[in-house]
């Protein structure tokens, strides 16, 4: 039994207790916005990043939360504070946010204190997340291309992080059936580079490190984390429009997200990218952010997924 911490509408409660209604409009619509911010060393990363794209998320969705930005902040320090205990002292967390508009307003009968936006925040050990993606460090990822597009911003802007998601899934079956451990890349309706199902794509071509315009894409917190690295590193960037072409064409190619923060691609489309391994520009900035955070998270996800069988056993 889960000893975690849920923050949900307003007050803790023990993670099993935390009930989302069938009639939300999350369920109903996917009607909602959400985050995802990790910790190094048990501090959140960027998290003030991470609550201002959610609020800027729940604008475009005309959601108020009923908190403000400090609120939000203070709250999901509190979870975190809360949940920290129930691990050793060397377990990182994911802490997700989830927002709703609530449950359907004709439904209002069925909640006689009142119709509100669901608002949620629950923290879980990344041993699961990272434990199972350990392996991915070393063998590097295959990045491909599947029928299913990018939902463009004047459909659906996804520079809100939003769980209308239909098209990422569909997305990942058609790339599981190119292959085992396949990452789709969608394309956008001009058949340039959108992003992956839960990240962003960067090649490097001459030194030169380019990644798609912040047109179609969710802007990742990594994706800053990156640029702003290779800034500090010297390393030239460009936001430009890129296609299956430069990608065939490119000497390094890797993809990043909060999770993981960064993997290398040793395949594009089947095609082997530069010389299969991690290369010069990837290290550098593997190395940056290792220093960054100050922890090697590629180490400590090898230590996780050592121990992630005894975890799973322990806890189930
Ligand atoms: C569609 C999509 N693109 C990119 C990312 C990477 O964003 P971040 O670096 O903020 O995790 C995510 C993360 O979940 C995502 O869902």
């Amino acid at each position: 039994m889960s000893k975690r911490t849920v923050y949900f509408n307003g007050q803790f409660v023990p993670e099993s207790e935390a009930r989302v209604s069938i009639f939300d409009s999350a369920l109903m619509y996917g009607d909602m916005a959400f985050e995802m911010t990790r910790t190094y060393n048990r501090r959140p990363f960027k998290l003030r990043a991470h609550l201002e794209r959610l609020f800027r998320s729940l604008r475009l969705l005309e959601i108020d939360c009923g908190l403000t930005l400090d609120e939000m902040e203070r709250v999901t320090l509190d979870t975190l504070e809360r949940n920290l205990p129930t691990e050793s002292a060397d377990m990182d967390w994911q802490i997700m946010h989830d927002v709703s508009r609530g449950p359907l307003g004709i439904y209002r009968t069925a909640f006689p204190e009142g119709v509100q936006p669901t608002v949620s925040i629950n923290c879980w050990p990344l041993i699961t997340h990272m434990g199972g993606f350990a392996a991915n460090y070393q063998s590097g990822i295959h990045v491909v291309i599947p029928a299913q597009q990018a939902v463009p911003a004047h459909l659906i802007d996804p520079k809100a992080k939003n769980r209308s998601r239909l098209h990422y899934q569909m997305a990942n079956l058609q790339a599981a059936r190119m292959g085992e451990k396949r990452w789709p890349l969608l394309l956008d309706p001009d058949g340039f580079f959108a992003e992956g199902t839960g990240w962003n794509i960067f090649l490097v071509k001459n030194g030169e490190l380019l990644t798609p315009e912040p047109r179609n894409i969710l802007l990742g917190v990594s994706r800053a984390t990156v640029i702003e690295l290779a800034c500090q590193l010297g390393i030239p960037v460009r936001e430009t429009n890129l296609s299956r072409y430069e990608g065939l064409d490119a000497d390094e190619m890797f993809v990043t997200a909060t999770t993981f923060a960064l993997v290398h691609a040793t395949t594009f489309e089947g095609q082997q990218v530069g010389d299969g391994r991690p290369g010069p520009v990837f290290n550098q900035l593997l190395k940056a952010w290792k220093e960054h955070v100050g922890i090697d998270f590629v180490a400590q996800a090898d230590n996780y997924a050592m121990r992630l069988p005894a975890w799973e056993s322990q806890t189930t």
